[in-house]
Formats: structure tokens, sequence, C-alpha cells
């Protein structure tokens, strides 16, 4: 059993959590969006000084409310990759910092190893193969969870982030940021069937298309021609039509490459974890289509679909158990693939 205290500083939520191997003893999520939401974005340099200012006081709530004391703690542990790296810095600057003072292993933790263990912490049962389905503001990747550490991308994004997409799409629309949640809510009242979009396929040089890539910038093209004639025909847009037609197509197409995924690997499980996790009509089509193919799938729910410190104290958590442990030296990395975690632990 390890007890670890988690810091998450990858995008904008300032999070820390104490997690007692998957069961969370603590978590707080100090978000940022209504700081970044007068940019439309994330502004990176506001981002890393407004976790400066938020995480001491985030450490110290969960701390409180986990009712422990620092010396109950097996490890300190933080996001170091992928991430800005302005932001990234705070959190592992902090952990390591915490780490060297109390005495403590440090665990540098990889930003989507924590989303794929969020399912870890609905199901403290499930143990690997399975498929992690992840779709964030900045991912969309289809990966084989083979074990702790050892993880093979079977698929991914060859431009835009499914999140991405929203958001973009979601600005077309003049709706506010993040765009995922606003698509959402209009989808429910519109007609997915009103306008056809393209999936979005990737060639292959021997011909064919590639099974398990996606691609998200030619959908997005089409809305916005889309947008453009209906504007040119006057009258108002039909927003919840087009927010519902976009998001039918998303939930197609990422449930069409996962489901390929399971059975090609035949896995018998897909996880799916990030922001787009929430997303309604991504839900329904892959429960959906995963009972016919008599597949399980997880949904974590939406505090844990989010970035959050709690996933990033369960992996962190697998990791201490089984002897690994980060140098201090450890530095933060914008881009580290989740087939090279490793890279970030020596054996004790
Ligand atoms: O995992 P996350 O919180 O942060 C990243 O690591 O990126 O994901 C944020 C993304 C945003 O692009 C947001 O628009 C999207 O998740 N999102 C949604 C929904 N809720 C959040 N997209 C579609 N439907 C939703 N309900
Ligand atoms: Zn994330």
């Amino acid at each position: 059993m390890a007890i670890v205290l988690a810091i998450e500083t990858s995008c904008d939520e300032t999070a820390v959590a104490i997690v007692n191997n998957r069961h969370v003893c603590s978590s707080v999520v100090a978000s940022q969006i209504p700081l970044h939401q007068r940019y439309g974005g994330v502004v990176p340099e506001v981002a890393s000084r407004q976790h400066l200012e938020t995480v001491n006081g985030t450490i110290a709530q969960a701390l409180a409310d986990s009712g422990m004391q620092w010396s109950d703690l097996d490890g300190i542990a933080a996001t170091c990759a992928p991430g800005l790296v302005g932001a990234l810095l705070v959190g592992l600057t902090a952990a390591k910092t915490l780490a060297l003072l109390k005495q403590k292993p440090f665990i540098g933790v990889h930003h989507l190893e924590g989303h794929i263990y969020a399912s870890y912490l609905v199901d403290p049962q499930l143990e690997p193969p399975f498929l992690c389905l992840l779709v964030s503001g900045g991912h969309t990747s289809f990966i084989h969870v083979q074990d702790c550490g050892c993880y093979k991308t079977l698929g991914q994004t060859r431009d835009d982030a499914a999140g991405e997409a929203f958001d973009k799409v979601a600005r077309l629309l003049n709706l506010g940021y993040p765009g995922g949640p606003e698509i959402d809510r209009l989808a429910a009242q519109g007609d997915p069937t009103a306008f056809p979009l393209p999936e979005g396929q990737i060639s292959l040089p021997e011909g064919g298309y590639h099974p398990y890539d996606t691609s998200f910038s030619g959908l997005k093209t089409a809305v916005l021609r889309l947008v453009q004639k209906l504007q040119q025909q006057g009258g108002e847009l039909p927003v919840a039509d087009i927010s519902a037609s976009f998001q039918a197509t998303v939930a197609r197409s990422l449930t069409r490459r996962a489901i390929a995924c399971a059975l090609d690997y035949r896995l018998k499980t897909i996880a799916v974890g990030g922001g787009v996790a929430a997303n309604r009509g991504l839900r329904q089509h892959l429960q959906t289509a995963a009972a016919k193919h008599n597949l399980r799938v997880i949904f974590p729910p939406i505090h844990l679909c989010t970035d959050n410190a709690a996933m990033i104290g369960c992996a962190a958590a697998d990791h201490l158990e089984r002897g690994h442990t980060s140098p201090l030296t450890l530095g933060a990395q914008s881009r580290l693939a989740i087939g090279d975690v490793m890279q970030l632990y020596s054996l004790a």
C-alpha cells in the first residue's frame, strides 16, 4: 500500500490529491477556466502565474481534507510531462521541494498515464490488458494498456485533438470557452442528421485508410463552410442542429476506431478518459456499439475525466509500489510519448 500526495499543473487546473493506491483520500481542483475565458483559450504565461499563486493553498487544503499528516505519506508526486512547460514547472518544483524537505521519494508522472489511471479509481479491480480511449483538449489516443508503465499507442490524431475540435467549432458558432460542454448542451436540442459532415480519414500510401488514426481538421473546415453558406442564405444560424451534427460525427469517428482497436487486439474493456469523455454523444454512441460486441466500457465520472490530481496520485502509487522513483533532477517536458514513460524512473 502506498499513500501519495500528487500535484497536477500541466494546463489550466491547479490540482492536489492524496491517494491511497486506488482510493482517493482527498482531491482539490482549483480551475483557472474563468481566468482564461476572456482570451478564448489558455494563455500559458497567465496559467503559470496563477499556478504559483494557488499551489501552496491547494496543497494545504488537500492535506487538511484527508485528515493526514506529512508522516503518513509514502511519496510526493507531480505531473512532469507533457504540457505547458512553465505550468508543469510550478507543480514539479513544489513536489520536488516537498520530497527533499520531508525526506520522501519523488515520483514524476506522465499526464496521459494519469488519465489512464482514472479508470482504476472507478474500478479498483480493473487489470490490464485493456484499451484506453483518451480524448482531451490536447490528445486523441487509442492506447493499448499492457502493464504499469507499459503502453502502446495504436492510433492517434494526425491534426486537431477531439477537444480542440470541439473548442474550435464552438468558436465558429460564437459559443463560449471551453466549447465542448456548450456544444454538448446545444446538441441535446438539435437534430444529429440535419447536416451530413465528413468523418475524416487518413489515407495509407498502399491504399485504403488507417484503421485507428483520426483527423478532425477536415471536419472543422466542413463546419466552417457550412456556417458561411448558411450565413449567406441569411436568417438565424441553426446552432443546435450544427452542434448535434458535428458531435455525432466526432462520436461516430471515435467509436468506430475504438471498437476496431478492441476487436483487433482482443481487448474486452475500453476505458475512456480526458475531458471529451464527458460528452453525452460519445457516451451514447460508444456504449451502444460496445454492447453489440460484448465489450465493457468504463466512463469515469466527469470530475475524474477532466484534469485532476487523484489520477496522477493513483499512477504514482502504482509506480512507487513497484520501486519506480524519479531523480530530483527530473525536468518538465512539453512532449513525451506515452510509450517512453519508463524514462522517468530509476528502479529503487
Ligand atoms: O482533459 P481536459 O480537462 O484537459 C486536457 O488535458 O486537455 O480536457 C479539456 C477538453 C476541452 O477541449 C473541452 O472542450 C473538452 O475537454 N470537454 C468536452 C466536454 N467537456 C469538456 N468536450 C465535449 N463534450 C463535453 N461535455
Ligand atoms: Zn488532461
